[in-house]
């Protein structure tokens, strides 16, 4: 694990409270895979005084190096509203790479990946892995699937967020939104249930969308694996204050999100 002072490259607006932040950080961008997440801190102070976890976006190439990596993040509350204030040329206190990368899903023909709000952003980087259009943590690219649709549903069309760069990367884009004012009118897993049954999944989003996502797949029997975004202290499997709970064949026990997960396999996590 690294940790750094970068330099913000880059800040800039997507959509609605939502920004891509780019940090210099050569030696992460090059270890990070996707799935994986970093920890931000902000530069001189304490308050709030824990990082904050967020998901690789992307990472950025010269010469086909990795020399520094995206954040996108949407702005809830004290360290993402001052996060907005760091100006390009400032710099951000950055740890990781943490967590697992996303569970391995073989070489199917098409993976469909599905996002609700900010759930998108660990799917910029998932898809030109799974396309083999870039290689990370060291790896050579190498084409794991032929087709990546991302289902994505957001509240409104103010707050989608990055839909050029998955285009962009090779993905087919199904947008879905509450208000009918992008893409399909009601729930993005309502929209992928309406294009028919299809395997592997992989979700992201608040956890009443993965919940039916995970139903969803119970019902077609295929698998599914979801990315949690569960709030988090210290990032590193110290302080527990991130479990999720999940079935063993013991019984049901805890698993530490930041080191066990973030990606789990749906149907091994208990929903409540
Ligand atoms: C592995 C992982 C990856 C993440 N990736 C991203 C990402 O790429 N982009 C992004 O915008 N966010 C991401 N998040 C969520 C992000 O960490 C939180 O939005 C951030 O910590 C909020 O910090 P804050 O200080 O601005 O808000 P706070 O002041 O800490 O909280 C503001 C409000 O948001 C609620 N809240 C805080 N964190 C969460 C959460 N995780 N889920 C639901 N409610 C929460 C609080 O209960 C509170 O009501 C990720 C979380 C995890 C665990
Ligand atoms: S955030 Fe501290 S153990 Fe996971």
């Amino acid at each position: 694990m690294f940790h750094r002072t970068a330099r913000v490259l880059e800040h800039v607006k997507l959509a609605e409270r939502t920004f891509r932040v780019r940090l210099q950080c050569p030696e992460l961008a090059a270890a990070i895979r996707p799935g994986q997440f970093v920890m931000l801190r902000l530069p001189n102070t304490t308050d709030p005084l824990l990082g904050r976890p967020f998901a690789l976006y992307d990472t950025v190439l010269e010469d086909g190096k990795p020399v520094a990596f995206d954040v996108v993040y949407l702005v809830v509350g004290k360290m993402t509203g001052r996060l907005v204030e760091v100006a390009q040329g400032e710099s951000l206190q950055v740890w990781g790479p943490l967590g697992k990368p996303f569970l391995d899903v073989g070489t199917p023909d098409r993976v469909a990946l599905v996002a609700g709000g900010i759930g998108q952003t660990p799917f910029l980087a998932y898809t030109r892995e799974l396309l083999g259009t870039r290689g990370f943590g060291g790896d050579v690219s190498r084409a794991r699937t032929k087709k990546v649709s991302l289902y994505y549903g957001v509240r409104n069309a103010n707050l989608a967020a990055g839909v050029d760069d998955f285009l962009a990367a090779g993905a087919e884009v199904h947008l879905a939104s509450d208000d009918g004012s992008i893409g399909t009118k009601g729930f993005v897993t309502q929209l992928l249930e309406s294009h028919g049954k299809t395997e592997p999944l992989v979700g992201c989003g608040p956890e009443p969308m993965l919940h039916a996502l995970a139903n969803l797949a119970a019902k077609w029997g295929v698998s599914c694996q979801v990315s949690l975004e569960t709030p988090m202290a210290c990032g590193v499997g110290i302080c527990f204050s991130c479990v999720a709970k999940v079935k063993t064949e013991e019984g049901d026990d805890y698993k530490r999100v930041c080191i066990d997960g973030p990606c789990f396999d749906a149907a091994k996590l208990v929903w409540e």
